[in-house]
């Protein structure tokens, strides 16, 4: 099935580790291809010892699309499309310590996002990735016929001005399905972003965090996860249409370093 990559899986349901191939100079049209179907097949896709620039880094992510702008986190000095992802023993907050996916409050969300970390603790650090195919298959039937045709507001604005307290400032704010059709695979996934959403639309503010309570602890469940162990130099790619993510900052007082690049994406459809 692959002739052009090594893959190894990770789990029955998702991620996988990806070999024999050298991020750090151009890829061949064969392993862009066989990588973005292993991407689609797992969801989320590991490297190891992949000492990329920001260059690789960007050079790589066009691979797979066009590179947008963090509208909530700026880019690092003369890379405005990289940002950069770093807990140490000064700081008081790290990013993606909540389930999520990147951007969801996005009118476009991004379609992946690729995150490459130089520096890790020796211990701690890890990121799980959860899978929301098999989150939205493992609804009950009258869940599911429940879900079918909702909206949910995500909105970025407590995200930020709670991080930044630019309270005049607007951030990202969009409608999306609950139940998105991947746009490349066809298969129905959960979409839903436990630290974007705000509401569902046209039912009661009761009935509304009745269902933010019930799909946040859904969306947790373990049999979904991966749990990936950073090693300097590793790389994860992941499918922000399908997965969600969290990072554990376990690691403190310890330094966990890296950068980060988010690939434009198109709106999610039932
Ligand atoms: C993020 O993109 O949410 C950060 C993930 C991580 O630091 O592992």
């Amino acid at each position: 099935m692959y002739r052009h990559i090594q893959v190894s899986p990770c789990t029955a349901r998702i991620g996988a580790e990806i070999s024999g191939v050298d991020l750090t100079a151009a890829l061949g049209p064969e392993q862009v291809e066989e990588i973005r179907r292993a991407l689609l097949q797992f969801g989320v896709i590991f490297f190891r010892d992949q000492p990329m620039g920001h260059e690789d880094h960007m050079r790589f992510g066009r691979c797979f699309g066009e590179l947008i702008v963090h509208p909530g986190a700026p880019g690092i000095e003369g890379f405005p499309l990289i940002v950069a992802i770093h807990g140490d023993a000064n700081s008081t907050y790290v990013a993606g310590e909540q389930w999520h996916s990147d951007l969801s409050c996005n009118a476009e969300p991004p379609m992946g996002s690729i995150l490459y970390l130089h520096t890790v603790p020796p211990v701690g650090g890890d990121t799980l990735w959860a899978d929301m195919y098999s989150a939205y298959e493992a609804l009950p039937e009258r869940m599911k016929a429940y879900l079918d045709g909702l909206t949910a507001q995500h909105d970025a604005n407590h995200v930020y001005h709670a991080l930044y307290h630019d309270y005049d400032k607007a951030y990202p704010r969009n409608d999306h399905p609950v139940v998105i059709t991947h746009p490349e695979s066809g298969r129905k996934a959960l979409f839903f972003n436990p630290q974007y959403v705000s509401h569902f639309n046209g039912v009661s503010d009761a009935e509304s965090r009745m269902l933010y309570d019930f799909l946040t602890a859904h969306c947790a469940d373990a049999r979904f996860q991966v749990r990936f162990r950073w090693r300097p130099h590793s790389v994860a790619f992941w499918d922000n249409r399908c997965t969600h993510h969290l990072a554990i900052w376990d690691y403190y007082p310890q330094t966990r370093s890296g950068f980060r690049v988010t690939l434009k994406g198109e709106r999610p459809t039932f």
